[in-house]
C-alpha cells in the first residue's frame, strides 16, 4: 500500500509533510529522546550565521492571546560549531534536514549555505533578517536586496533553495524577485512584529522591546499569503503560521502548501510535531485519497 502522506518536494522524498519550523526545534537534540526524529517529514534547524551571535537581552519570550512574542535576536553558535557538533549528529538520526541560513550580506548567506550543503536536503534562506547595509531594514522589504541574497546562495550550493518570506513588506513582489533570482521554492510565513507593555513597570515586556508574533493568531494571515502565492507561482510551498492540528495542516494544503511546518505549538507541547504526523496518518487511513490530493484544492467561485 502506498503511503498516503509521502511527498516529493524539489526532488527530495519526505515520508510525510510535517516539518519543524526554524528556531522552534533548535537542532533537534533536545527532542530526540521523546521520539525518533526520522518520523517527522523534516527538521528545519535554527537560523545559522557565519559567526556566533549572543542574541537579545532577556526576557526573550512573552505569551499573548492565542500566540507568542519572541525576540531571540538570532542567537546561534555560528556555522562552524553546528558543522562540528550538530549537523552530522542530526543526519545520523536518519532525519531529513532543512538548514535555515542568514547573514549580514549576500556573501555571508552564501558562505553559510555552502558550508552546510553536505548535510542539507534543502537550504532555507531567512529573508526576514536585517540588511545591515540598508540601515537594518529586513531583506524582505526590498525585492532587489532579497534577489541578491538568493542569487548568491544559489551560486554557493547545489541543494534546492527555499526563500523564506515575511508577511511584512511586499511579500509577493519579494517572491517574484526571488524566483527570478533562482529560488526553487518558498516557505512562509515568518513572524509579524508586535509588542507588549507591562502595566506595573510601564516598560516593554520583552528585553528587545518588540518581537515576532507567532502561533494561532497569525494563522489566517499565513493561509491568505500561501493562497495568494500559490496563484502566482509554480514553485512548491512550505506553509506555516499557527499550525497545531490536522485541520490546520489540511487548511494550509488546500491553500497550496505542499508541506507544512509547526513552530510555536512545540513550545506548548514538545510532542506537537509527532502528534500532527500521527493525526494525519489516522486521517488518511482507509480514505482512498492522499495528502497531495488536497494540495491547492481550495475552491474559489
Ligand atoms: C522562538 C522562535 C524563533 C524563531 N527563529 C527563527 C529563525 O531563526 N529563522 C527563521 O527563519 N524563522 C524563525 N522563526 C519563525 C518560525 O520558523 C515560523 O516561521 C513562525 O514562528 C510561524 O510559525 P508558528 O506560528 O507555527 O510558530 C522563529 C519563531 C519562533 C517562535
Amino acid at each position: 500500500m502506498r503511503n498516503p502522506l509521502e511527498v516529493e518536494f524539489l526532488g527530495v522524498r519526505f515520508p510525510n509533510p510535517v516539518v519543524t519550523a526554524s528556531g522552534t526545534f533548535n537542532y533537534g537534540k533536545e527532542y530526540a529522546h521523546l521520539y525518533p526524529l526520522s518520523r517527522l517529514g523534516a527538521i528545519t534547524t535554527k537560523g545559522t550565521s557565519p559567526r556566533p551571535i549572543p542574541g537579545a537581552p532577556p526576557p526573550r519570550i512573552a505569551e499573548t492571546e492565542a500566540g507568542m512574542l519572541n525576540a531571540i535576536g538570532l542567537e546561534n553558535k555560528g556555522v562552524d560549531a553546528y558543522l562540528k557538533d550538530e549537523l552530522p549528529w542530526l543526519k545520523a538520526q536518519g532525519a531529513r534536514v532543512i538548514v535555515n541560513v542568514f547573514g549580514e550580506s549576500p556573501a555571508e548567506f552564501a558562505l553559510v549555505a555552502g558550508k552546510v550543503s553536505p548535510y542539507a536536503d534543502l537550504v532555507e534562506v531567512n529573508l526576514s533578517c536585517p540588511n545591515v547595509h540598508a540601515g537594518g531594514l529586513p531583506y524582505a522589504h526590498d525585492p532587489e536586496a532579497a534577489a541578491d541574497v538568493i542569487r548568491a546562495v544559489k551560486d554557493a550550493t547545489d541543494r534546492p533553495v527555499l526563500a523564506k518570506l515575511s508577511p511584512e513588506g511586499p511579500t509577493l513582489k519579494v517572491a517574484e524577485a526571488a524566483e527570478h533570482a533562482g529560488a526553487d521554492g518558498f516557505s512562509l510565513i515568518n513572524t509579524i512584529r508586535g509588542m507588549r507593555i507591562d502595566l506595573e513597570t510601564k516598560r516593554p515586556v520583552l528585553g528587545h522591546k518588540t518581537g515576532g508574533l507567532s502561533g494561532p493568531v497569525i494563522k489566517p494571515i499565513a493561509v491568505r499569503l500561501v493562497w495568494e502565492l500559490y496563484q502566482n507561482t509554480d514553485k512548491p510551498i512550505l506553509g506555516m503560521g499557527g499550525i497545531r492540528t490536522v485541520e490546520d495542516a489540511l487548511e494550509f494544503a488546500l491553500a497550496g502548501a505542499r508541506m507544512v511546518a509547526i513552530g510555536t505549538a512545540t513550545f506548548a507541547d514538545p510532542y506537537a510535531p509527532i502528534k500532527l504526523v500521527q493525526g494525519l496518518e489516522a486521517f488518511f487511513k482507509d480514505r482512498g485519497d492522499t495528502w497531495l490530493d488536497w494540495v491547492g484544492g481550495a475552491q474559489v467561485r
